[in-house]
């Protein structure tokens, strides 16, 4: 089955791969960084914070040498900020040749068991099989089994072809990502259908078995956009801040001002759903804590999202 299994999903691959920019290099500083920012975003998120990076920090020198604050402003939108700040720091951690084992890569702050297995295959070709929730779910079905992650891990080595560890573990990735996917697989154009257990008990809908869902919580805020001479009201958070440290923010609360409502947007995160109502006012001075900055130089500080959605809901506003 192991043969057959390799030849089909390779074959499929080299004709049905998606033609994605990191798979256009074989520089393991640009695979790394993929590799870093597809950890908790999808592909085609991923895409343009992608090449707008490497063209910002071409080199693991030129991302060694930015600024914290340099380096939050081209990540920002992408979440999980702390995966900028590892990578930040093991960029000053490489200093001169990218690690070429397993083992090194492993060691790099922010690069757990499947991004170590990831880089080392597709960059250096090693033989490591790299297990995220798509290869596991795949996995799953392949096998018909509910099995712990060791196990399939395990299974994955067994699968891999030594040959060509990157290709395979890149075809498996997008069998997930496009065919085997959580809700109705597309089994009739699935390059291994017949080798798949689940699907022989017409049981592929129950693999893996799915959490359940969270409540969320719906929260209503509201956020102002206080306009001077082309500069807006910022805030700066803490660098110790559980959330967003180091990002820049509109206020939320201004003493004794109500402002006028110009729109309102939605923003969701992990289990909240929060509607921002949008309100604009005018300060001759900036409170405690707060700046005035360019509206023309935003681009080069990290802004939260929120901050940047209720920007565009107020310029959308004042324009018409
Ligand atoms: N997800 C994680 N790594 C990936 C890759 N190299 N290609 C496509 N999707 C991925």
């Amino acid at each position: 089955m192991k043969p057959t299994f390799r030849k089909k999903l390779l074959a499929w691959y080299a004709a049905n791969g998606r033609d994605l920019p990191w798979r256009r290099t074989s520089d393991p500083y640009a695979i790394w960084v993929s590799e870093v920012m597809l950890q908790q975003t999808r592909v085609a998120a991923v895409i343009p914070y992608y090449e707008r990076f490497l063209a910002k920090f071409p080199t693991v020198e030129a991302l060694a040498s930015a600024t914290e604050q340099e380096l939050l402003a081209a990540w920002a939108g992408l979440g999980y900020y702390s995966r900028a700040r590892n990578l930040h720091a093991a960029a000053k951690q490489i200093a001169g040749a990218f690690p070429r084992t397993y083992d090194e890569i492993r060691a790099l702050p922010g690069v757990g068991d499947y991004t170590a297995a990831a880089v080392a295959s597709i960059a250096f070709g090693l033989p490591h099989a790299a297990v995220d929730g798509n290869v596991a779910r795949v996995l799953a079905r392949v096998t018909a089994e509910a099995a712990a992650k060791k196990r399939l891990q395990a299974l994955a080595g067994e699968l891999m072809d030594r040959r060509r560890p990157g290709e395979f573990n890149q075809a498996l990735m997008e069998l997930g990502a496009t065919i085997c996917v959580p809700r109705s697989p597309q089994c009739l154009l699935c390059p291994v259908a017949e080798l798949c257990e689940a699907r022989a008990l017409g049981r592929q809908n129950e693999f893996p078995a799915v959490a359940a869902r969270g409540t969320r919580m719906r929260v209503d805020r509201t956020v102002f956009v206080v306009e001077k001479n082309g500069r807006l009201l910022l805030w700066q958070r803490a660098a110790d801040d559980r959330r967003l440290a180091g990002f820049w923010e509109l206020p939320e609360r201004l003493d004794g001002l109500a402002g006028q409502p110009v729109g309102r947007f939605r923003h969701s995160i992990v289990n909240h759903d929060y509607t921002f109502e949008v309100r604009t006012a005018t300060l001759g001075r900036a409170p405690r804590g707060h700046r005035w900055w360019p509206e023309q130089r935003l681009s080069e500080i990290p802004l939260s999202t929120t901050a940047k959605k209720a920007i565009a809901c107020w310029r959308t506003a004042t324009v018409s």
